[in-house]
């Protein structure tokens, strides 16, 4: 198949290009297209077909659910029932935006978006490509990240090239998006609410927004395995990981000094046993490793959780290519963003010291 990819103003998408895209669409066709999070594999959310076919492109196990994207809060009906009023309250203030919350799923939407479950994960993009994509079509799209499962999420529209090159009908590029990571994502069929995966929204800022405590598993950390029966699929399945020894150091009490000084003796076991090394670290942090003379990738500054969140997904596409045998990465602190960058790092690491 060949691909069409089409570059779009992120700020003033052509209307006509969107009508193409929702065209494709409608025939049952696959569009990739930016979100303020993550680039997302669209298709219409009410076509089984073309749903199975975006799992089959991703290579994505079957009960891994998808999440649906709306653009105005009245299409949330369409999708779901049961919506507990303060989340509607809540909806009505932080979308369009980061924020997917797990909902009663309406029968007529079919049960392959939600891998089979009675529940549904629904989201407003904060984005003018997929804002305006949706109203094109006028009906909700199903879209999960648009890359091969098991891969860093595109940030990039080159990101979803490398991936889903020849498998997709288009690919609409706005250049790189805003936030770098994945939206939160909660289930609001509990009470408490749980949190399924976090995002941009902190899970202070959530818990203001519900008007409730949010509960936070350690697995939604990304600390440990999964439960044989995790909430959500999603969690059971390895994620980002490249193909390199990814070693992560995690902060501890002994604080910015003490974290150098741990990463720094990773670094000479690696060096000793005749291993090349690269250190993935902060701004603040990566001149100390210089004197090593192993690489250094910096993905941002501590005092700027979203610069880190925003580079962190191109850093780990990138660390296959470093050709070094192991990659040793910094820790960040677990507050706001940061914690939905934690969850990605331990998720794509194979050994946490
Ligand atoms: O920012 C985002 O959320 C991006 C952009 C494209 O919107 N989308 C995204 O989708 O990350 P995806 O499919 O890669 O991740 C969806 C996550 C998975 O972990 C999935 O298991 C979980 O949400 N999920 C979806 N529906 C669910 C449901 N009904 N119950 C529990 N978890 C669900
Ligand atoms: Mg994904």
């Amino acid at each position: 198949m060949t691909t069409r990819v089409v570059r779009l103003d992120p700020l003033k998408p052509d209307r006509s290009v969107l009508e193409e895209a929702a065209e494709v669409l409608r025939k049952g066709g696959l569009v990739a297209f930016p979100t303020e999070t993550v680039y997302g594999l669209g298709a219409d959310a009410f076509s089984r077909t073309a749903v199975l076919r975006v799992y089959e492109v991703k290579r994505r196990p079957l009960d891994n659910p998808v999440i649906v994207h709306v653009s105005r809060l009245e299409m949330l009906g369409d999708v779901a029932e049961d919506v507990p009023q303060y989340v509607l309250r809540a909806l009505e203030r932080s979308w369009p935006g980061p924020l997917t919350v797990v909902v009663r799923r309406r029968p007529s939407l079919p049960k392959e978006v939600s891998g089979g479950l009675d529940t549904v994960a629904v989201r407003m993009p904060g984005h003018p490509v997929a804002l305006g994509l949706i109203e094109a079509l006028g009906k909700p799209i199903a879209a999960p990240s648009a890359n091969l499962s098991g891969r860093p999420s595109p940030t990039r529209a080159e990101h979803v090239v490398e991936d889903l090159w020849g498998s997709v009908e288009m690919i609409l590029d706005a250049g790189p998006t805003f936030f770098g990571v994945e939206s939160t994502v909660v289930d609001v069929t509990r009470d408490p609410p749980l949190l399924l995966r976090p995002g941009p929204i902190g899970v202070e800022e959530l818990e203001k927004v519900l008007g409730k405590g949010v509960d936070v598993p350690d697995w939604a950390r990304g600390l440990e395995g999964p439960p044989e029966r995790a909430p959500s699929p999603g969690v059971r399945y390895r994620h980002y990981a490249p193909r390199t020894t990814l070693v992560l150091v995690e902060l501890r009490p002994d604080g910015l000094q003490g974290l150098v000084r741990r990463v720094m003796n990773v670094v000479r076991e690696e060096l000793k046993k005749g291993r090349r090394v690269a250190v993935i670290a902060s701004r603040e942090t990566a001149e100390a490793y210089k004197s090593l003379g192993i690489k250094v990738v910096v993905l941002g500054a501590r005092e700027n959780l979203f610069e880190v969140a925003r580079n962190l997904f191109e850093v780990l596409r990138l660390i296959d290519g470093l050709e070094v045998d192991v990659a040793i990465a910094e820790g960040f602190e677990e507050i706001s963003i940061g914690l939905a960058i934690m969850n990605r790092l331990r998720k794509a690491s194979s050994v946490i010291v």
